[in-house]
């Protein structure tokens, strides 16, 4: 097993670019939408994994993303940032705009070269477009010193059309070609061909670097994507937990584990701090309220779990027989501060920064009491019980509304029955309702205290951990005005962690809300 990222051997040549687009291509698909403070927060993470490029968003598409597009610029030191701009003067000045700010931008401009995209969507004839891309990179380049093309669906178009185009790119002052697998259709011999070919056919390739873009529609995305760096792309656009459009893109974390696992076979290496994976998966997990399946390669909650006893066994004896790479090497630690209710303030700071977290004096206060409370009920605390404690609320999220107490009724004889007590800017609000069960007695409890009329999009239960007292993890979608807002409450008690789940989504759909019209919501009950 090869235990480092770069080995020895390894050549400067096979270095493969790490971009990252969760704040892009991620953040686009339905129910990831983040807000300026979270979208830091992941930039900030992503740079402390290693990341070579951070696409920050698509600055022309709104405010939002323009403006965290300009404050990841501001923030980020080490990694460059990287905005997205149509083959257009406008959408170019604008990313120019927010990125002129960032200590190593980059404009990163696309326009579709297919038949099917530049008839049916651009209404343009191939010679157009080509002019477009000559005039776009060359505008791009006169104010940016790096600047990367695409060809958008780019494994659906005519191979020698495309040529032409890199080429013009590339005589534009494009450094980065990027061939997207938009629409997930290559399979990994066609893509391999057609790199290497681009790479043979191409006058002025060696000029620049390509890089590889896929979506995940066939299930193919990770393996179209090594296929391109076998073929000689020296970067990987990728997603953590491979958030993306439709069925995403492909994922940052198994591309990046493959090449270290498989150094035998495979040269091409990554700067990434392979060991901050997990926690930057679970930072993205309880941004978004998406959560990785069990059984996802990498950061999935099985991927390192062994269940069968002939498994078992083998493990005991070696861990290689069924493990390919250790937990450890993508930042699953094995603990020795185990926690339970005798454990101090100190022990528990000291935890939380083993895990990665780091909370203010305030928030670690109240983190503390969550977790008194919580050991009291329950005899072991794991790691992932103390990672769902943390919620948003504690990270420095918004909290004009805050949970107080709650009391059910609940069974089979209805009807179901809550009273629900909630602080909102500083006053106690109280309010009752029955409901078609309990967790929506309690939703109308909330509903009454702050009247609103965003809509309820995703409810969803996880057990943190196995065992009947096992905490509920919840995840509360709400929906307002087309923006979506994510919440997460943990709780040993189901309806406690669902209340918790809903306030937090609230009060983000509150934030929006303040910020596009001041006249912020009051409390009536
Ligand atoms: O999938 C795609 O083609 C894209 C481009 C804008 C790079 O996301
Ligand atoms: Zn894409």
């Amino acid at each position: 097993m090869t235990d480092t990222t770069q080995t020895e051997t390894s050549k400067d040549s096979d270095r493969v670019i790490i971009f990252d687009t969760t704040l892009r291509d991620g953040e686009q698909a339905p129910g990831c939408s983040m807000n300026l403070e979270e979208k830091i927060q992941v930039a900030e993470a992503l740079e402390e994994l290693g990341v070579d490029v951070i696409e920050a968003g698509f600055p022309i598409a709104s405010k939002g993303d323009f403006e965290a597009v300009q404050a990841v610029s501001a923030r980020i030191e080490t990694s460059q940032v990287a905005g997205l701009a149509r083959a257009t003067r406008k959408d170019i000045d604008r990313a120019w705009e927010a990125l002129r700010g960032a200590a190593n931008p980059r404009i990163h401009t696309f326009i579709s070269t297919s038949p099917l995209h530049m008839k049916f969507k651009l209404q343009m004839e191939p010679e157009q477009v080509y002019r477009a891309v000559i005039e776009s990179v060359t505008h791009a380049r006169n104010l940016c010193a790096d600047v990367e093309w695409s060809c958008e669906d780019g494994t659906r178009t005519d191979f020698d059309f495309m040529c032409r185009c890199v080429e013009a790119a590339i005589d534009a002052g494009a450094s980065t070609i990027n061939i997207p697998d938009t629409v997930g259709y290559t399979v990994p011999e066609e893509y391999y061909d057609m790199i290497d070919r681009m790479r043979a056919r191409v006058p002025n390739i060696d000029k620049a670097r390509i890089s590889t873009h896929c979506h995940n529609d066939l299930g193919l995305a990770v393996a179209n994507s090594l296929s391109a760096i076998a073929a000689g792309a020296r970067q990987v656009e990728c997603t953590i937990n491979g958030i993306g459009e439709r069925a995403g893109n492909a994922a940052l974390e198994e591309i990046v584990m493959a090449l270290r696992t498989r150094a035998d076979v495979k040269p091409e290496w990554t700067n990434i701090q392979t060991e901050a994976i997990t926690k930057t998966s679970r930072l993205l997990s309880s941004i978004t309220g998406f959560s990785v399946q069990p059984n996802k390669a990498i950061v999935g909650a099985n991927a390192f779990a062994h269940e069968s006893g002939i498994h078992q066994d083998g493990m005991l004896k070696n861990a290689q027989t069924y493990e390919i790479m250790t937990p450890e090497s993508v930042g699953l630690t094995k603990t020795n501060l185990v926690m339970g209710k005798h454990s101090g303030r100190h022990a528990f700071k000291a935890k939380l920064e083993e895990l990665g977290m780091q909370l203010g004096d305030n928030q670690l206060n109240d983190a503390f009491a969550r977790f008194k409370d919580l050991a009291d009920a329950k005899k072991d605390i794991y790691d992932e019980d103390i990672v769902a404690l943390i919620d948003d609320s504690l990270l420095g999220g918004s909290d004009r509304i805050r949970f107080n107490a709650m009391h059910v009724v609940c069974g089979t004889t209805g009807p179901q029955n809550c009273v629900l007590k909630l602080e909102v800017d500083g006053r106690t609000c109280e309010a009752q309702s029955t409901g078609n069960g309990p967790v929506d007695a309690a939703f109308a409890c909330v509903r009454r205290i702050v009247p609103h009329e965003a809509r309820l999009q995703l409810y969803q239960v996880h057990a943190v951990t196995g065992g009947t007292d096992a905490q509920a993890q919840v995840t509360v979608r709400l929906e307002e005005d087309g923006k979506t807002s994510n919440g997460r409450g943990a709780d040993h008690d189901t309806l406690v962690a669902s209340v918790r789940a809903y306030v937090n989504a609230l009060n983000k759909v509150l934030e929006k809300r303040e910020k596009t019209a001041p006249e912020a919501m009051r409390a009536t009950a």
